[in-house]
């Protein structure tokens, strides 16, 4: 791996919001030395190697050659002409105290013009917007901000990460079927080409990783899955998994575990930052729903336990609450039954930070892809299924939703990358310590 230190990874986001504006504060305020990046894996977690009894329990940046928070350098594309300090502030997640501290540097990150159609984006509209001849030209001109960006700012290598609101829900047709009917669709402008595609296919042209913050399709098709095997590029989505998920993703196995039996899960969600007022659209809503009800699906695999599972009620709603910006509220109430039959029932009430919590995502997502790009790693990278609500996977597999197992993969494969045994918690013999 040819990873040297000080290496700059030029972090290139498309949507600077709240999720992204979240995680460049963060990552400055840690450089600083003002906060700690509670929640990154990359960061703060361990990793357990050998047997129990050799007691080697590194911390993942130590035992992985990831680039340091420091070596983090920010672009991003928006509809609107402002620069990171006047979007943090706008967004109202983070105190502005502690914006005043990073002003200077946030400052220096402005944005650059977006590929924007309302189309696609209902709810928003801007006035700093890329015009060009068709979708192919719009393309090319994502990528010559990259390279400037990169001339600049001396970069080494680059990931890009979909932080832009979520499109109108699209299912795959004809032209994302194959590269070449997708290039095609670009010279033709073909309204089944989404802004998110224009953007995924100028970073993988350039062998620039992919990941997608979004339920959009995106990176969700095979004309784009071929160039990132052409260009020998790992890509990863899709749809961050934070709040009501990410509690769905650790109950769920936990009562299946125990062979409980769930016949309702009723999800509610208040929340009233921009990603709410576009979710308020209901073709944008679909788009989110679909990726939120697959989970219970996969986990609890109604048809292999239908005494369990095969009457599980399962709705999610989500509602635009203006008043409570960024600080979501997520109701579940979900009805079990135990031993013969008997009911019960189980209320959570998360009152949760959405960006507080996608943006360790983001941090862990942009360095684990640029690990992966650098251990000759491409296409749909499954052990970073931990991240996402609808994992993606190749055709003939079901996505993996369940937590634990993507943490257990998500350490084998740090293991493998690095030569390191494979760990299976097997433990029957002493002589083992497995
Ligand atoms: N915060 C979470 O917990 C969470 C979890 C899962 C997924 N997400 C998704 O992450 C995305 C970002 O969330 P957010 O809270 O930061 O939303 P946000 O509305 O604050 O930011 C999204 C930004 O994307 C911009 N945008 C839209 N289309 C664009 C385009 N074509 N080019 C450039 N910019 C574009 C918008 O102008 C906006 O500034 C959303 O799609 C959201 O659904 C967030």
């Amino acid at each position: 791996m040819n990873h040297k230190d000080g290496s700059k990874l030029g972090v290139l986001i498309p949507g600077m919001g709240s999720v992204a504006s979240t995680f460049i504060c963060g990552v400055i305020a840690c450089n600083k030395g003002l906060s700690k990046p509670i929640g990154s894996m990359t960061q703060m977690g361990s990793i357990r190697l050998g047997k129990r009894t050799e007691d080697r329990n590194p911390l993942i940046k130590d035992f992985v050659p990831t680039v340091k928070m420091e070596d983090l350098v920010f672009t991003g594309w928006d509809i609107n002409n402002e620069n990171v300090y006047d979007i943090a502030v706008r967004s109202k997640v983070l105190e502005k105290e502690l914006l005043e501290d990073l002003k200077p540097e946030l400052q220096k990150i402005s944005v650059l013009k977006g590929v924007f159609d309302k189309e696609y984006v209902r709810r928003l509209s801007g006035d700093w917007i890329k015009s060009g001849e068709n979708k192919l030209e719009l393309a090319e001109q994502v990528m010559s901000d990259i390279e400037n960006f990169n001339k600049q700012s001396k970069v080494d290598s680059n990931v890009m990460i979909w932080c832009g609101s979520t499109e109108v829900y699209m299912e795959p047709s004809e032209i994302h079927l194959s590269l070449s009917a997708f290039e095609d669709g670009l010279r033709s402008n073909h309204r089944d080409i989404a802004p998110s595609m224009i953007y995924a296919y100028a970073a993988l042209k350039m062998g620039i990783p992919f990941a997608n913050g979004a339920p959009n399709l995106t990176v969700d098709i095979p004309a784009l899955q071929e160039l990132a095997k052409e260009t020998n590029t790992p890509i990863a989505g899709k749809d961050f998994k934070t709040g009501q998920t990410l509690m769905k993703t650790i109950l769920a196995p936990g009562l299946k575990a125990r062979q409980l039996g769930i016949n309702g899960w009723f999800s509610t969600n208040i929340l009233g930052n921009r990603d709410g007022e576009v979710l308020d659209d209901p073709d944008a809503f679909k788009t989110k729903e679909e990726s939120k009800l697959g989970v219970l699906d996969t986990i609890l695999e109604p048809e292999k336990n239908p005494d369990l599972y095969a009457d599980l009620y399962h709705k999610v709603r989500i509602n635009y609450y203006p008043p409570r910006g960024d600080d979501k509220e997520g109701w579940d109430n979900i009805d079990i039954f135990g031993w013969l039959g008997y009911p019960m029932q189980i209320k959570v009430d998360f009152l949760c930070r959405d960006s507080i919590l996608a943006a360790p995502i983001v941090l862990d997502l942009v360095l684990f892809l640029d690990l992966a790009k650098k251990s000759n790693m491409s296409g749909i990278q499954e052990w970073l299924s931990f991240y996402f609500k609808s994992p993606m996977c190749l055709p003939k597999l079901h996505p993996e939703h369940d937590l634990f197992v993507q943490l257990a993969k998500l350490k084998n494969t740090l293991r493998h990358i690095m030569g390191e045994e494979l760990i299976t918690h097997l433990g029957l013999d002493d002589s083992s310590e497995n």
